[in-house]
């Protein structure tokens, strides 16, 4: 029974890879390519595709249009990152077109779902609705940043074992969102915490599973 149990975690491990939530760039693609692959292929353009760790950038590096964009540094899961970026530029779109950190999805667009949440100095934001530029000297954690290598963050762990997920594209943001609600000790009932997490939409009504992935992780999640 336990190595049948062992297998299943594995599985359901599995394909937590496959929807981005590891940092592994040949099942993130192919999750892009399966789940997304339309609006990424429209969205990512040849100029989009470029960023470096600050350790491999040029300092001088071009702007991607003269007089449009500024050289803007960010902290992202304790990487720092130099990118010349348009001010305009969303947090969600930096992360995702311009640093390949697919792990934070796009849903709305508009601050309504919550697909996008990430941790900004441990409290979460939609990362849709904030401009990467105002981040310079902030602590940004994604889902790619939750694991200790192999081994997941409790939060996961908890909605591996919890079936809080089903198709899985909220998942990172509902993961992200759930980390700051037990920071904010606004998980001490049912009410509660499905009050706390009604920013984070589940097209699939995976909320029972979400629920109890919550409660389980509340009694094992790290400070
Ligand atoms: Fe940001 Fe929906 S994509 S809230
Ligand atoms: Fe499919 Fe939440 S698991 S949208």
């Amino acid at each position: 029974m336990a190595k049948e149990s062992e297998e299943s975690f594995e599985s359901e491990v599995g394909k937590l890879n496959e929807l981005s939530i590891f940092d592994h760039s040949e099942t993130r693609r192919k999750f892009i390519k399966q789940v997304a692959g339309t609006s990424v292929a429209i969205a990512i353009g040849p100029n989009l595709l470029k960023s470096a760790p600050l350790d491999q950038i040029d300092s001088t590096g071009a702007a991607e249009a003269a007089g449009e964009s500024i050289n803007v540094h960010l902290k992202i899961n304790g990487k720092a990152y130099a990118l010349d970026i348009d001010p305009r530029v969303s947090l969600l779109e930096a992360l995702r077109e311009r640093l390949q950190l697919t792990g934070s999805k796009k849903g709305c667009d508009h601050g309504q779902c919550g697909a996008c949440t990430v941790l900004i100095n441990g409290r979460r934001v939609n990362s849709c609705l904030t401009l990467a530029v105002m981040h310079e000297s902030d602590e940004i954690t994604t889902i790619e940043g939750l694991a200790n290598g192999k081994e997941l963050h409790p939060m996961q762990a908890a909605f591996v074992q919890q079936d809080g997920f089903q198709c899985g594209y909220c998942t990172p943001g509902q993961i992200c969102s759930a980390i700051a609600l037990l920071k904010e000790n606004h998980a001490n009932s049912d009410h509660e915490i499905r009050e706390w997490m009604s920013g984070n939409i589940c097209r699939c009504g995976a909320y029972a599973g979400i629920l109890a992935a919550i409660k389980e992780a509340k009694t094992k999640v790290r400070a």
